[in-house]
């Protein structure tokens, strides 16, 4: 196999970006930005998500097997960029960004058009990402709105 057909073809496959909602515990939460995120069954509703090995975010789903999917809108590229490193967390906010806990604990972003509220019921390793895979276990939206995508962004996470 050629690596560079390889790097950019790979790299082609379309995605969304969101802000993945994590918690450890009662008092620790966080958040990181991602984009390998997709719905993987209809019944029970299940989405799968690459979670980078050795992360915070990855860490802190092991823990506690759950997490919140924030669906950003069309034109929210500053909020996806604000979760690349661990958050500050203030009251009520995340780098300053107000966010609201989840029924399950993980934090939700307010601007954020739609929600996902999940429980981790697979983890599938051995990449240096690791397939998550959860059940919907809670839905919400405020406003239809055009997704995020990562062409928009001109960010490249994959390859
Ligand atoms: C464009 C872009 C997309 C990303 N997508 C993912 C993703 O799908 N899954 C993931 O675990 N991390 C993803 N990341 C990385 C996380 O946003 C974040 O940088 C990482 O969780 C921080 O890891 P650390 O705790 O080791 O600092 C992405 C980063 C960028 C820049």
């Amino acid at each position: 196999m050629d690596e560079k057909v390889r790097r950019n073809v790979l790299g082609r496959i379309p995605y969304g970006v969101y802000v993945v909602g994590v918690r450890r515990g009662t008092g620790e939460i966080s958040a990181f930005t991602a984009t390998w995120l997709s719905q993987c069954s209809f019944q029970p509703p299940r989405i799968m998500l690459g979670v980078k090995a050795g992360s915070t975010g990855h860490e802190m789903i092991e823990s506690d097997r759950v997490l919140a999917v924030s669906l950003l809108a069309s034109g929210q590229k500053d909020l996806a960029g604000a979760f690349f490193k661990r958050p500050e967390v203030g009251p009520g906010t995340l780098n300053g960004i107000p966010y609201r806990p989840g029924t399950n604990g993980c934090p939700i972003l307010g601007g954020a058009p739609a929600f996902l509220e999940c429980r981790v019921v697979e983890m599938l390793g051995g990449g240096d990402h690791t397939v998550v895979v959860a059940e919907v276990v809670e839905a919400g939206a405020s406003r239809e709105a055009p997704p995020l995508t990562l062409a928009e962004t001109g960010w490249k996470y994959g390859g």
